[in-house]
């Protein structure tokens, strides 16, 4: 017994050294594979996940760690999801929705990893946090790495704190793994727009329960080859629709971001091109490029006389969820255009032309003739038709009382089993385990709130 557990530990701690792995770092911090195994100061499950339901998870690596050197960050993130999944629960009196779009966190934790800095000079406490923080995540070099990405968990956190600090926290917050960002896999076509129109569906839901996401891009949205599923995360700068143009919030309308929509440049007419310059430098079609230029004229000529972010129309000010689709838009054609969306279908030439009628509906210039999500989901629809066999496409329409009943309920059950783990996993017995496909247990049965 004694002996088993030993091997046990030790497979883990080898486990813990080689699979660490940066998978992004930012302002923030980073976001690492894996969970913090050490004891936190303070942790809650969220989503009324237990302990138990919450550990069978990390067992089965589906965790990932999102890391804060930086506790204003940590924070800013927890007010937004919280603002978001309470609505949703307030609406639909679950979170479940929100996890048709994205990924609602599932423990939320702080550690202190080391105080009494004061005597230290400057040089010494950093090299001193950056042995200590290496010590708390016992990581090593992570060799799979073939990126530009070189850098430890501790030295991509410690370049976060700042130099006058007395103790360091850093926290933690667990996400499902979610898959890999889109600019990094190539995904064919016809699996990327199925997946496609859940998630417009659900961004749709995000809008109109009044909030806009506002950094939509290849490197936000993750697809996950297990459950074909699109996830749109970091909502690090979704707000509330009505305050896009305030005071508050006019760094974000400055900033010239290259997925920012045309609308953002109505105040700042000296730098009216900035986003689509950037655009261009990815997107090299001179063309475009110029026919936008044109477009962006006629637009912000109609709001000649507008310099101030709250004098932005009302009727502007409503529709700025428009933003998020204006995003989306961009973020096609820049997938389509690095080919990470891989044509299968025979008439590749039908197909780019569909895709960028709808890209170009998506990125109209003016937000008032700029497609709807319900456009858009409808043009998904018809493409996704064309992938479809006419039989296939009218297989169950025929059926009738007359057919073998049983034959009609098998049909059900095996509809059931391809949307994947939506039936409730009551404790289900061994053997009806393996009819599943993918079982995970969903948190989003339980209240929130
Ligand atoms: N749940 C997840 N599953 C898999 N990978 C993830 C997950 N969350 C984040 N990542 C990876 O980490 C990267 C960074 O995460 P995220 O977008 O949340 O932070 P960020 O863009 O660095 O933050 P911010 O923009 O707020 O500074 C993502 O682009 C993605 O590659
Ligand atoms: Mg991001």
């Amino acid at each position: 017994m004694e002996k088993k557990k030993l091997q046990l530990d030790k497979r883990d701690i080898y486990n813990y050294y080689t699979m660490i792995k940066l998978l992004g770092s930012g302002g923030y911090g980073c976001v690492i594979n894996k969970s913090i195994k050490n004891k936190p100061y303070t942790s809650n499950y969220v989503g009324d996940i237990t302990k138990k339901e919450f550990k069978n998870d990390e067992k089965k690596n589906k965790h990932i760690s999102k890391i804060f050197a930086n506790t204003e960050a940590y924070c800013e993130e927890l007010i937004i999801i919280t603002k978001i999944l309470y609505k949703y629960h307030k609406m639909f009196n679950s979170i479940q929705l929100f996890n048709e779009l994205s990924l609602p966190p599932k423990k939320c934790s702080s550690y202190l990893v080391l105080s009494n800095l004061e005597k230290y000079q400057e040089y010494e406490k950093k090299n001193l946090v950056l042995s200590k923080l290496k010590n708390f995540f016992k990581e090593k070099k992570n060799l799979e790495t073939h990126d530009e990405k070189k850098e430890t968990i501790s030295e991509c956190l410690i370049e976060k704190f700042d130099s006058d600090i007395t103790n360091i926290k850093i926290h933690e917050i667990i996400y499902d793994y979610g898959g890999i960002q889109l600019d990094n896999i190539e995904i064919n076509d016809y699996d990327f727009i199925k997946a496609l129109i859940i998630m417009c569906k659900s961004l749709q839901t995000l809008h109109q329960l009044g909030f806009v996401h506002r950094d939509i891009k290849p490197q936000n949205i993750l697809y996950n080859n297990d459950n074909y599923k699109l996830s749109l995360i970091d909502f690090g700068v979704c707000i509330p629709f009505n305050e896009v143009y305030t005071k508050k919030e006019k760094w974000w309308v400055d900033s010239g971001y290259f997925i920012s929509p045309p609308e953002y440049n109505i105040i700042d007419k000296y730098n009216k091109y900035k986003n689509l310059d950037i655009i261009h430098s990815y997107y090299k079609n001179d063309d475009f490029y110029n026919k936008k230029k044109k477009e962006y004229d006629i637009f912000l000529n109609k709001y000649n006389n507008i310099n101030n972010i709250e004098d932005i129309p009302e009727e502007i000010k409503k529709i700025a969820y428009k933003g998020d689709i204006y995003s989306l838009g961009i973020t096609l054609l820049l997938l389509y255009n690095q080919n990470n969306i891989k044509i299968t279908h025979e008439n590749k030439e039908l197909i780019m032309q569909k895709i960028s009628n709808l890209i170009n509906n998506m990125i109209i210039t003016d937000p008032f003739d700029r497609y709807d999500l319900t456009d858009v989901v409808n043009d998904l629809f018809e493409l996704e038709k064309l992938y479809i066999s006419e039989i296939e496409l009218n297989k169950y329409n025929d059926i009738t009382c007359n057919e073998d009943i049983e034959n009609i309920t098998n049909t059900l059950s095996l509809l059931k089993i391809k949307g994947g783990g939506k039936i409730k996993s009551k404790k289900t017995k061994k053997t009806n385990k393996k009819l599943y496909k993918k079982p995970t247990k969903d948190i989003l049965y339980k209240k929130f709130i």
